[in-house]
């Protein structure tokens, strides 16, 4: 795998022809400003061999780099060569960022991680390739899950080429330690709560938690959806209704936030001072979290599959090392979110960007990548039973159409990147300020709602989860 600086491509200055130019103008118009200051002492482009493709993406953790490494090796195969643009930080924060300042320093990669949400936006300024011959070709509106291909089009048009489907609501057992402690595996919240304080005499730290927003907001939302089950979830985070908000369920989720947080804090010592003051747990990246799982010194964790995967370059085995169950009252409902990988337009290597989108969609790849990565296959058609019985769960229960699937928040598959940065810091300044009050902060997220619905919506919503 090579690590290279992104090359210079040409993000074409052409509106490009009929959907979503005047938006791409209005874009434009916020984005040129800058693009001509930095134009003024740009450097000529650089000669890009025509089929390198650069990649800017987050995948930087052991099982992350793998799959990418496993889609990279299947690109060679087929004479492309995958430059790497790796960006660290877990979620994408930062790759984002990223992101942004290349675009508006005309060094766009060719093809970026760009899931849900953010990838609309960028596809509304007209940055995206079209990939609508691809996915004819590939049949993909047969193949492909209805929800993943409405995912990946805005406005008629196919905008992304799709990865894998990953599942957030999910409470990872260390099934060693429990058996260890004969502690009972917990099905719900007074089960766990037991588990805990059974964990704390034992002197394990009975979860794993990290103080980083993006895994503290993470973890909001699957209590969220198991305080105010699917419908109500899709109220608040789809519809954006003010009302939803008000909701005591909201205030209950919150409270199970602080109290899941509390069971990572060390135990306190007898006769330490109580009261409000905040203890901080670091934000520790999320792979520190899933070592210290794997190592048995937490018990439990919720976190989004790519943790799976994660352990499983650990050498831990879903269903046999750890326990994979949904977080209490989730059972039946998926929180997903989907990976997705965008073509930037104008880049001057169509064909290889459409040989790489159809690979990306194609059967063998898509088993390949899933079982490293700890998503499942975007395909309706992938034999899955070589996959872990957790693996193997998520994609049963996401392909039954009788599940309600919900969009998670987090990972874009609901607000723009702006919304959703400004729920995590309001839900993240909540956990870590025991002086503030669930109450209060149900308070700010309404206000925060309200402010953000009317520009917000986003340009699709997110279907048709029940
Ligand atoms: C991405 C995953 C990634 C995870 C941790 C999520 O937003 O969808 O692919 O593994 O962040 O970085």
């Amino acid at each position: 795998m090579s690590y290279t600086t992104i090359h210079k491509s040409n993000t074409s200055a052409d509106a490009p022809p009929g959907r979503g130019g005047k938006i791409w103008r209005m874009g434009l118009a916020l984005l040129l400003p800058t693009m001509l200051v930095l134009e003024a002492g740009a450097a000529k482009p650089l000669a890009e061999p025509a089929a390198e493709l650069t990649v800017l993406h987050w995948w930087t953790s052991a099982s992350e780099r793998a799959a990418a490494d496993h889609v990279a090796a299947r690109m060679a195969e087929q004479g492309l060569r995958w430059v790497d643009g790796a960006v660290a930080g877990g979620g994408g924060g930062a790759a984002i960022k990223v992101l942004n300042e290349r675009t508006l320093r005309r060094m766009a990669p060719k093809v970026a991680q760009l899931n849900g949400q953010s990838m609309s936006e960028w596809a509304d300024m007209g940055l995206l390739l079209e990939l609508d011959g691809v996915a004819q070709r590939r049949n993909w509106s047969r193949t492909l899950f209805p929800q993943v291909m409405s995912q990946l089009t805005v406005r008629n048009h196919v905008v992304a080429a799709p990865l894998g489907i990953h599942r957030i609501n999910n409470l990872y057992l260390n099934k060693a330690v429990f058996a260890q402690q004969r502690i009972e595996l917990p099905q719900d919240w007074p089960g766990v709560l037991r588990a805990a304080k059974a964990l704390r005499a034992a002197g394990i730290t009975p979860v794993a938690f990290s103080d980083e927003p993006w895994q503290v907001a993470t973890v909001f939302e699957a209590l969220l959806l198991g305080e105010a089950g699917p419908a109500l979830y899709r109220r608040m985070m789809v519809e954006r209704e003010p009302q939803a908000f008000d909701d005591p369920a909201l205030e209950r989720s919150l409270r199970r936030l602080r109290d899941w947080r509390g069971l990572a804090l060390p135990a306190t010592p007898p006769g330490a001072a109580s009261g409000p003051q905040p203890v901080m747990l670091g934000e520790r990246p999320w792979t520190d979290l899933v070592a210290d799982f794997a190592a048995g010194r937490s018990a439990m964790l919720i976190t989004g599959d790519w943790a799976r995967g994660e352990l499983g370059s650990l050498g831990l085995e879903g269903g046999r090392d750890f326990d994979c169950r949904a977080v209490p009252g989730t059972a039946q409902a998926h929180l997903y979110s989907i990976d997705t990988l965008a073509m930037l337009a104008g880049s001057g290597a169509q064909a290889e960007q459409e040989k790489m989108a159809e690979l990306l969609g194609s059967a063998t790849l898509q088993l390949g990548y899933n079982r490293i990565k700890g998503s499942v296959p975007v395909r309706r058609d992938v034999p899955v039973d070589e996959l872990d019985p957790c693996a193997q769960q998520s994609f049963a229960l996401f392909a039954n159409p009788a599940t309600p699937r919900v969009p998670s928040l987090v990972h874009r598959m609901a607000f723009s990147e702006v919304g959703k940065n400004a729920i995590i810091e309001t839900v993240h300044r909540f956990a870590l300020d025991p002086a503030q009050t669930p109450a209060a902060a149900q308070r700010k997220l309404q206000g925060l709602l309200r402010a953000l619905a009317p520009q917000a919506a986003p340009t699709q919503p997110p279907r048709p989860a029940r």
